[in-house]
């Protein structure tokens, strides 16, 4: 069986002022109509299966986003597979070997499709060709990551170093190096030889937890506790607040895919499938302009906007009207309480504002 587990923790907060820690990016509809969350878990409708069934959608976030996830796929008519609400967030594989521990406490041991639920994804036939390329390695107890041809030295992704082919486009993973700093980033994009990380993950249940008895007993253990002493209610699943709160915070990334495939320690066991599918960590307002539909100056518009002599610009607005005169290569975001107003070049600094207004309390 194919158990989709959606990671819904994060805040985002190079998203301000539209993303807030009550409001995280996955649940606000900025790509198109639906929130991302919705897209996410749409996007496996019409995977091609073999005889395996698809599960439904299993969320994995936090305590405080439980209504506004029921709320959301309520709207788009998908039932869930039940949510597992973090009392805090402890980072991506802690939020993954609770999804293991509940995708196997009914006995069955599924495939788990891992899938970060702030992601756009264009191409969905091209995404849903890459899944069933992963799902039998992932079957034969390979973890399986999607990698996206890179196209900047960026820092904040993982990159694969892509070995031995496994024949239909899969390969081995050589090497696993999660967001290496600059100078190394720009050397890997020259080499020609790595992808970026894509996030997403197909992994058989069973397969993570060795995994992670291997590489991180601590978390495993802190999970395990966490997960014994679960309360459920209804759809809700509530690990134990202490125990989770003592778990390490930890990334997938760093916890079990660089270790795996440490120079000299990498016995075979990650593989990499490509995906071309337009993908986008919509990490920054720059990957909204980037993916965004362009007048023939450029511009992305959403909203009530009147621009002149604008180009190559994001402008949003939410409720009031937003003219621009004689920009370039800005990014305009109108919210109800705050307005963004930023050099499209420099948008990574957004998070330096947040990050200013949490000190200023
Ligand atoms: N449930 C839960 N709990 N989800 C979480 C938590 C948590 O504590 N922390 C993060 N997430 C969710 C985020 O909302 C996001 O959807 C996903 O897990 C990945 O977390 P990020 O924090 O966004 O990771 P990243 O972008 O820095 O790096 C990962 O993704 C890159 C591609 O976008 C890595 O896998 C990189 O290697 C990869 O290149
Ligand atoms: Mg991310």
């Amino acid at each position: 069986n194919v158990q989709p587990l959606i990671l819904c923790g994060g805040s985002g907060t190079r998203m301000w002022p539209l993303s807030r820690e009550q409001f995280p990016k996955q649940l606000l509809s900025l790509a198109g109509e639906s929130s991302m969350l919705q897209a996410t878990v749409q996007r496996l409708k019409g995977l091609p299966l073999a005889g395996a069934g698809l599960a439904a959608p299993i969320l994995i976030g936090n305590e405080e986003y439980r209504f506004l996830m029921a709320e959301q796929l309520r709207q788009i008519g998908v039932r869930h597979g039940g949510m597992l609400l973090e009392p805090c967030g402890r980072n991506t594989a802690p939020a993954l070997t609770l999804g293991a521990l509940l995708a196997r406490a009914g006995g069955d041991d599924p495939v788990l499709v891992i899938m970060p639920a702030d992601h756009v994804i264009q191409d969905e036939a091209a995404f849903r060709a890459a899944v069933a390329l992963a799902l039998p390695l992932a079957d034969a107890g390979k973890l399986v990551t999607f990698g996206i041809c890179p196209t900047a030295p960026e820092t904040g992704y993982g990159y694969i170093r892509v070995g031995d082919s496994l024949g239909e486009g899969a390969s081995l993973v050589e090497q696993f190096v999660e967001k290496p700093d600059q100078a190394t980033a720009q050397r890997y994009l020259d080499s020609g030889q790595y992808l970026w990380n894509g996030g997403i993950f197909v992994i058989k249940a069973s397969v993570w937890l060795a995994k992670m008895a291997q590489c991180r007993p601590d978390i495993l253990a802190a999970c395990e506790a966490a997960f014994a002493g679960r309360q459920q209610d209804m759809d809700f699943v509530r690990p134990d607040k202490a125990a989770f709160a003592a778990c390490p915070s930890e990334s997938i990334d760093y916890a079990v895919m660089e270790p795996l495939t440490a120079a000299g320690k990498n016995t075979g066991e990650v593989a990499v499938v490509p995906l071309a599918a337009r993908w986008s960590d919509v990490g920054a307002w720059s990957a909204l302009w980037e993916i965004g539909d362009k007048d023939e100056a450029g511009n992305v518009f959403k909203g009530d906007v009147l621009a002149v002599d604008t180009a190559n610009s994001l402008v949003m607005s939410s409720s009031r009207l937003v003219a621009t005169v004689g920009l370039q290569d800005v990014v305009v975001v109108e919210t109800d309480d705050a307005i963004l107003v930023a050099d499209r070049n420099q948008i990574q600094k957004v998070k330096d504002v947040v990050g200013q207004l949490k000190a200023a309390g």
